[in-house]
């Protein structure tokens, strides 16, 4: 395999739960071994929805930073850093919505479903609509040839071609990568109301829960329907529970089948035992966590480091780019 050139972000907007870390962070670990990798917080992003109240952002981005690391993120290996410390993507975000029509942004199925869904903050605002712009710079700007990303992201990739391919067309020079997606394989979490796993939905069982908190909120979890008393037989397939024992112990799945279908075992005691696993499965992460948290002086290091080898990439296509718009 030849080594690429990998970014992907996240914008710091509350915990990271178990939905990051099987979508997005499991994969940037392993992704990491064999390419160069620069993983990015997005405040800049963060903000466009949380102007109203910011105040969240930089505590997001500290416990983002920590949660990254201590499921696997190196620091030695990846750039870790944060984006508007790179004042490189804002310059570059300029000169792509100078050249990117109204009419793509206006178009893109992510902004007309927030627009539709997200409650209770204003989003039809100029920034907002250039979302993809600012994310197509933070992309081009390292000349990434590939970008791991969860299916929602997908139009935002395609729109990055796009603006790749005008820009070579405008400028008559080929100078970045068009981006390629890679997509996570692993199943996806359902939340524990069923819906996907989102801190909007407020369904999410965080990297940071503790012991009794996750118990409760896999208390909550939906299990089969149909299964009104514990003698009734329960249906697997189609219970949450037993999905994330898929997922996360699948060496028991064919002793829960058996003991779901023949009602040998109660939904409560099956949950409890789910989050036994849960539990052990993060208690790891979140030692090397609560470590890293103690130690803010070497977070900052490894920020700044970061920082340091982004800008070294940033600055440089920055340059290109100025020269071949005419600003230098
Ligand atoms: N939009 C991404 C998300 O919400 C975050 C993001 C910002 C990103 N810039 C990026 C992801 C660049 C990949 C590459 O998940």
């Amino acid at each position: 395999m030849t080594k690429k050139r990998i970014l992907s972000g996240m914008r710091p907007t509350g915990p990271l739960h178990l939905g990051h870390l099987l979508g997005a962070l499991n994969n940037w670990t392993k992704l990491q071994k064999e390419h160069e990798c620069l993983f990015m917080v997005a405040d800049w992003h963060a903000l466009m929805s949380e102007y109203g109240d910011p105040k969240s952002i930089q505590d997001n981005i500290v416990n983002c930073v920590a949660d990254w690391i201590s499921c696997g993120i190196d620091p030695k290996r990846s750039a870790i850093f944060v984006q508007s410390q790179v004042t490189e993507h804002l310059e570059l975000a300029m000169v792509l919505s100078d050249i990117t029509p109204l009419s793509w942004l206006e178009r893109c199925p992510t902004y007309k479903e927030q627009l539709r869904e997200v409650k209770g903050r204003d989003l039809a605002t100029y920034g907002f609509l250039g979302y993809p712009v600012l994310q197509a710079a933070d992309i081009i700007l390292y000349k990434a040839n590939a970008v791991p990303v969860g299916e929602d992201q997908l139009p935002h990739l395609e729109l990055t071609r796009e603006i790749v391919r005008r820009f070579h067309h405008l400028y008559k020079k080929k100078i970045f990568p068009e981006p390629e997606p890679i997509l996570t394989k692993t199943a996806r979490l359902l939340g524990v109301d069923n819906r996907k796993m989102s801190k909007s939905f407020d369904n999410y069982i965080a990297l940071s829960d503790t012991p009794e908190v996750i118990r409760k909120k896999v208390a909550r979890m939906i299990t089969d329907p149909a299964r009104q008393k514990k003698t009734d037989p329960g249906h697997p397939d189609i219970c949450n529970v037993f999905s994330y024992y898929n997922v996360f112990k699948s060496d028991l799945t064919s002793k829960i089948r058996k003991d779901c279908t023949s009602a040998s075992i109660g939904c409560t005691e099956d949950k409890g035992r789910l989050a036994d696993i849960l539990i052990e499965h993060l208690k790891d992460i979140q030692k090397r966590r609560k470590k890293l948290l103690e130690d803010k002086a070497e977070l900052n290091k490894i920020l700044v480091d970061g920082t340091e080898r982004a800008r070294s990439i940033a600055s440089k296509t920055l340059a290109e780019v100025k020269k071949l718009v005419g600003l230098a």
